[in-house]
């Protein structure tokens, strides 16, 4: 039977959910896969995770020149995070001809060139399954599952944190520090939660996905990208008062224009799938030419959601000769004739705090009017000595058309707009 040595890269909640699906399954995989795959040696330097994991000692490697130049080491599992430490080891790795899987969606979005080019070069292979949408096979679907397809969009909830926050301020009133908290304990954040909470974990995973569903680079700066601390209980509440369920929406779509990829906070109309993926689950809307539309749903973070996916490519490696590379123009940029989209096009919700006066609606109502803006539902929530807090959602328009509007309303004296957060539509 093939032997094929593992190397684990860091034990935190992927790295050891990685250790905890190899072990407890290595009888498994050998039956149904007729491969025996064992973790050799591991680089870890807290102690108490290892001892935790029950990982014995003398497999804890003291450097990556250990690990790297271990001719048991066959696979190098890259489970660090951050980029610094780990495009080095990376390349350490793929310079010595180890295959390497790695779950580091940040590494790979801004260094697939570099590190496809070393791995290339020795014909070691590159799989990164892990770094978008934790368990839910999405890689694997965008490379052979929909190849027959041209893929003209690929939208969905593809980070896990944020859509638990949401959830549990939506449906349990929770303070966002309370949800973003327990999302930490229960191992979804990201070691720094700014990158989940700010949109970039999901602008990552896009850029990633939108590359290979469009074939051609998509470099995370083209990403336009809004996270979701700055959203209200208040601002949840009427969006579900008016029917809808906020999620930090990801859409990478490619149009007559260009390809607009964007990540930000969006009201879903209760009804619509989307809306009714919650917790730590996510979801991703495919649309092919010939297939029509896919819907992959599932966990999207965790130590064995995510540690699936890099056991799946780790027999995927073991099991298949010859390598297999990304399916896109992986330079560094996009190619010069790709464009891309900025002003793209969207519903919008606004809440806003009106002057109670004679005419103050109809002047409002003008200032829309005035962008080309048509209103679908217009709300009085409440009124004060002189002001009055009005809510309202706009039909399809464009996000410059919305901009140009909140600089005249704020710039006139009947009213200020506070929130302002795109529906799906
Ligand atoms: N922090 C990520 C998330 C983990 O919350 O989705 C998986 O990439």
């Amino acid at each position: 039977m093939k032997k094929v040595g593992v190397a684990i890269l860091g034990l935190g909640v992927v790295g050891g959910g990685t250790y905890k699906i190899l072990t407890e399954h290595r009888q498994f995989y050998r039956d149904t896969q007729n491969v025996d795959i064992e973790v050799v040696t591991v680089l870890e330097r807290d102690k108490g995770r290892f001892e935790t994991l029950g990982v014995p000692q003398e497999l804890v490697a003291k450097n990556v020149f250990e690990v790297v130049s271990n001719p048991d080491v066959n696979i190098v599992v890259e489970c660090l995070g951050g980029i610094t430490e780990a495009r080095g080891y990376v390349l350490d790795a793929l310079n010595a001809g180890k295959t390497v899987v790695t779950s580091n969606k940040e590494l790979f979005c801004k260094y697939s060139h570099e590190l496809e080019r070393a791995a290339k070069r020795t014909n070691a292979g590159l799989y990164f399954e892990a770094s978008c949408v934790g368990g839910v096979p999405i890689i694997r679907t965008l490379l052979d599952g929909v190849q027959a397809n041209h893929i003209s969009s690929i939208q969905g909830i593809i980070n896990g944190t944020t859509n638990y926050i949401l959830t549990r301020m939506s449906k349990d009133g929770m303070s966002y520090e309370d949800a973003l908290a327990e999302a930490k304990k229960l191992g979804y954040a990201e070691a720094d939660p700014t990158a989940d909470v700010e949109g970039f974990d999901a602008a990552y995973k896009l850029s990633i996905l939108s590359s290979l569903a469009f074939h051609t680079k998509v470099p995370f700066a083209k990403v336009f990208r809004e996270g979701i601390s700055g959203i209200s209980h208040e601002d949840i509440a009427n969006g579900n008062g008016l029917g809808y369920t906020l999620k930090l929406l990801a859409v990478g779509k490619q149009t007559d224009r260009g390809i607009e990829v964007r990540v930000h906070p969006t009201f879903v109309k209760n009804g619509h799938p989307l809306a009714g993926v919650d917790e730590s689950f996510n979801a991703v809307f495919l649309t092919g030419d010939s297939v029509g539309e896919v819907m992959l749903y599932g966990k999207g973070a965790g130590e064995l959601p995510t540690g699936s996916a890099i056991v799946s490519d780790i027999i995927y490696a073991a099991t298949h000769e010859g390598s297999r590379y990304s399916t896109f123009k992986n330079n560094a940029t996009a190619d010069k004739d790709v464009k891309f989209v900025s002003d793209f096009e969207s519903a919008y919700y606004l809440r806003l705090t009106v002057t109670d006066r004679a005419g103050a609606l109809a002047k409002l109502a003008a200032l829309f009017a005035k962008n080309n803006i048509s209103i679908v539902e217009l709300l009085q929530k409440s009124c004060g000595e002189d002001s009055a807090t009005v809510v309202l959602v706009t039909h399809t328009t464009h996000e410059t058309a919305v901009k140009n509007a909140i600089a005249r309303i704020n710039g006139s004296d009947v009213a200020k707009v506070e929130s302002v957060i795109r529906v799906l539509s």
